[in-house]
This record gives C-alpha cells, structure tokens and sequence, in this order.
C-alpha cells in the first residue's frame, strides 16, 4: 500500500482538514499528551532557508516523542546531483517520514512516488500547504470560524497565494486576489478550485479588500527570485498592506503575513506591528498545525 503523504489540499477532505484544525487547538490548549511519534525518525530536508518551518517540526516531531533529522542539501549528496529518486528510496528504508523544502514541485511530487514512507510538503515554488494550516487555524482564532468570511491576498500569485485557492476550493470561503498583470497565480489551481468557490483575481487592491476580514500578503520576491527583485520591485509598487489600505476593510479584519517579511515593500512597518497583525500568532499556529498534521499521518 502506498504511504499517506501531504503535498496539496488535493490529499486532505474538507472534513480531514477540520479535524486536524481542532486536533490543532487541543494541542494548543494542552490538552492533547499523546505521542504517536514515539519510535519514529522524521528526515527534514531543505533545498532552502528556513526558519519556522524547520524548527517548528524538529520542536513539533520532539513533543510527538519522535525525533527529527536535519537534512540541508549543502550537505548531503542531493546537492552534489544525487537523484532525488534514489535518496527517496534510501531515506525511506532508515526513517518514518520526509518533510522537504525545495524549488521545483515535481521534485516533490518525484520524491514522494517513490518513497515508502509519508512525505510532507514543506514549501514549493508552486505551493506552501503547512503554512496555509497554520493561517486557516488563526483565521479560525480570530473568528471561530472560516466559513462565510472573505480573504484577500495582496501582491504576488506566488507559492501562497496558489495554497490560498487551494484552502478556499477545499473550505467554501471567498478569496480575492490583487495582483499586478504578469503577476497571477497558477492557472491550472485557479480554474479547478473557481468551480468550488467565488475566486476573484484583479489588479485592484481596494477592490480585493473592501469589506474583507482577512488581508494577506507576502515578499514581492520569493526564494529563488532574488534575480527579479528590482523588477518585482517596480512592478508591485502600489501592492503594500498599509494603513490607507486598511481602512477599507472589514472593522474587525485580521493581517496575515507567513514571514519573513519586507517591512515598506509588501506590508507597512505600522501594519505589521499595529493591532490587527496575527502573525505573531500565525508564526507559533505552525508548531500546532503541523503537529496535528503529523498526528494526522500517523494515527
Ligand atoms: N513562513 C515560513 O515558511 O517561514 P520559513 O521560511 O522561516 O520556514
Ligand atoms: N513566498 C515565499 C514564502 C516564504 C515562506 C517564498 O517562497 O520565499
């Protein structure tokens, strides 16, 4: 039988991901002391920087009572050319599972066909799924729940903002989109979750937040773009999440932003620090979220 793994919303019900939300809270409030880790070694492989993602697993895997195994390709054969189909195969017979941070999603989606055990998305070019658990969990938090609350995302059609639409399709919320022209997020994710639920995409800031409760940005240039960072730069001067944008949204709307963040690029320095930021909370949610997602892989 082939291994559970996690690298969309496409391998999560509606249902699955609701569990896993309240799993999330119980974790949280401490009310939840199992260790279903326990015995279990959790490679953790970065093509990438990282700063949440990987201590919020290696501190997550260690209070499952597992153990994590930091893997960075400046180190081991992957970054000398080393198949990523043979290294799967390997890891697989010494450890339980592989999370992996990497460029390209079909080397994720390569990883995972020939690994025995789980492996865990842990951020693509394409899409950043454990970030979107530990936002939908603090848009929960903040409103109790998700449903009948509209989001808008400010800025790049990048990583995140494909894993919103995929979160949106999966849950029913509407998601508006502003994005300068070029700029829009992956085409095969919007038209199959459009179907799902309303997914608006313009170039309007104001039109996308107007009555939102939930605002949402991240960096202009994301992990392998550093090249485009002038053009990007140009292009999405007028993308910033700042107070003037704010005053359009709902009145008790909540900003997200996955960090790390570009403070007077994509978000205002008094808008990151000011009273509706959640991204204190959204950065410590990963801990919780990913915790009920490992709980999740291994019942
Ligand atoms: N948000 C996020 O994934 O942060 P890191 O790049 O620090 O892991
Ligand atoms: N879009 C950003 C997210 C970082 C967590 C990137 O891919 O670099």
């Amino acid at each position: 039988m082939s291994p559970r793994h996690f690298l969309s919303f496409a391998d999560i019900s509606r249902t699955e991901l609701l569990t896993l939300l309240d799993t999330a809270v119980a974790m949280k409030g401490g009310r939840y002391t199992a260790t279903p880790l326990a015995g279990k070694q959790i490679a953790l492989i970065f093509a990438k920087s990282s700063t949440r993602t990987r201590v919020s697993f290696e501190v997550g895997t260690r209070q499952l009572g597992g153990q994590p195994i930091f893997l960075s390709s400046r180190d081991i054969q992957l970054g000398r050319g080393e198949p990523l189909k043979d290294m799967s195969r390997v890891l697989s017979r010494f450890v339980d599972a592989l999370m992996i941070r990497t460029f390209a999603h079909a080397d994720v989606e390569e990883l995972a066909a020939y690994s025995s055990v789980p492996v865990i998305n842990g951020l693509t070019d394409l899409l950043h799924p454990c970030q979107l658990l530990a936002d939908l969990l603090t848009m929960q938090e903040a409103f109790g729940t998700v449903e009948g609350k509209v989001v808008a995302w400010i800025g790049d059609g990048n990583n995140m903002a494909n894993s919103w639409i995929e979160a949106a399709g999966l849950l029913g919320f509407e998601l508006r989109i502003a994005c300068p022209e070029g700029y829009e997020p992956n085409k095969a994710i919007y038209d199959a979750n459009a179907a799902r639920t309303k997914i608006v995409i313009t170039e309007d800031p104001d039109e996308a937040v107007a009555g939102a409760h939930v605002i949402n940005t991240d960096v202009w240039a994301s992990m392998g773009q550093e090249a485009e960072i002038a053009l990007r730069q140009a292009a999405f001067a007028g993308y910033c999440v700042d107070d003037a944008l704010l005053t359009l949204a709902d009145p008790a709307a909540i900003v997200l932003h996955c960090l790390p963040a570009h403070r007077g690029e994509e978000i205002s320095e008094s808008v990151l620090e000011g009273p509706r930021s959640r991204v204190w909370d959204q950065a410590e949610n990963r801990l919780h979220a990913q915790k009920a997602l490992l709980a999740m892989l291994f019942p």
